[in-house]
């Protein structure tokens, strides 16, 4: 990375954007140097989250439906390009681009040409109606095809976050990458409850049924999870600069997201249990929050039940599908799925 291009005043204000709350309010992309800067830090961090929803996607056996792949609220375009570096461009048809910003499609564009030479790429054409995009019809837009949302919510309005919603409904797949914050995770919560009749739920859940998180008494809970950096971050000054900058704990990247498809699933074998954030844990045993099909309840781990587990659950190890033996609220035995 050419850390010396960097514009740290424009990170800087975007900082001040996204953390204020006034980036939903008017377009922020000013220059190209403003996305190139972008893309080399606050995207980077976004595209591990997408690095860990993809292998995820992979380990439940998801594969992307032939046909187009859609990159709403695209920026500098870090969300189609993890999805396209690690799936490849075989099965897509044509890659479309969409943002408020036409500097930002142009540099996305720009981008993906270079990356994927033959690819098919459109960019919408401007101004960009909201919420449907561009086409004459929703519906036949998204048929057969992939959408991609990454990191928009804190710049929409609840009105424009449902129009999204219902626009997404029109796609046969969808996956939606978003901070891994409490309103972040509860919005994401509400746009499964409003799409989980016209879709199948992928990931992050192990079952079709309401959320767990919406329970009585699960309110103080929300569903996220930690993607993994890679150790440069730790080693090079120029990511200690941005981190500061940033104000963001480097080692730490939380993360919600929501995979939904209209094509069948591979069914979860019973029991299966996804783990959420981070387990609580003490000398000789440890707290875990799991979801399944009947519930999102904290179970205890005790050490000398499944020392391996938690071993792993200590050293951030621990495979987020698991299948877990209980009696009342103890795991007796734990096994990665
Ligand atoms: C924080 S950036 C995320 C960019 C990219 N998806 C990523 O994950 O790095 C949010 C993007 O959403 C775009 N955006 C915000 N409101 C929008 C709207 N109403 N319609 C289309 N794009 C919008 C912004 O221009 C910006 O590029």
């Amino acid at each position: 990375m050419n850390w010396s291009a960097i514009d740290w005043k424009a990170l800087e204000r975007m900082r001040a954007a996204f953390l204020g709350g006034t980036a939903g309010h008017a377009d922020y992309w000013q220059s190209e140097s403003d996305l190139a800067s972008y893309d080399a830090t606050f995207a980077q961090r976004i595209g591990w989250k997408w690095d860990y929803v993809l292998a995820e996607l992979q380990r439940r056996g998801w594969q992307p439906a032939p046909g187009a792949l859609m990159d709403w609220g695209c920026g500098s375009g870090i969300a189609h390009r993890a999805f396209l570096d690690h799936f490849g461009t075989t099965t897509i048809s044509e890659l479309w681009l969409l943002d408020r910003s036409a500097l930002a499609m142009r540099f996305s564009e720009r981008r993906a040409r270079e990356k994927y030479g033959g690819l098919k790429i459109a960019a919408a054409p401007h101004p960009v109606p909201f919420p449907i995009g561009w086409g004459e019809s929703g519906q036949r837009l998204g048929e057969g095809n992939t959408l991609l949302i990454s990191h928009v919510l804190t710049e929409l309005t609840p009105e424009q976050v449902e129009s999204l919603a219902d626009f997404a409904a029109s796609f046969t797949s969808v996956i939606w990458v978003e901070p891994g914050t409490y309103e972040a995770s509860l919005t994401l919560i509400a746009v499964r409850e409003r799409l989980r009749g016209q879709f199948n739920v992928v990931a992050p859940c192990t079952h079709q049924a309401q959320c767990g998180i919406l329970a009585l008494g699960n309110e103080s809970h929300w569903c996220h999870h930690f993607a993994t950096p890679p150790p440069e971050v730790f080693t090079d000054g120029n990511w200690a600069k941005f981190g500061e900058l940033a104000g963001v704990d480097l080692r730490s990247l939380p993360l919600s997201f929501l995979v939904l498809d209209k094509r069948p699933v591979a069914s979860m074998p019973s029991g299966a249990t996804r783990v959420i954030g981070r387990p609580r844990l003490y000398k000789a045993h440890a707290l875990v929050l799991g979801c399944e099909a009947t519930g999102v309840t904290e179970k205890r781990l005790m050490k000398r039940h499944a020392p391996d587990f938690f071993r792993q659950l200590k050293r951030n190890e621990c495979a987020p599908l698991q299948a877990w033996r209980c009696e009342g609220g103890d795991i007796v035995e734990a096994k990665p799925l």
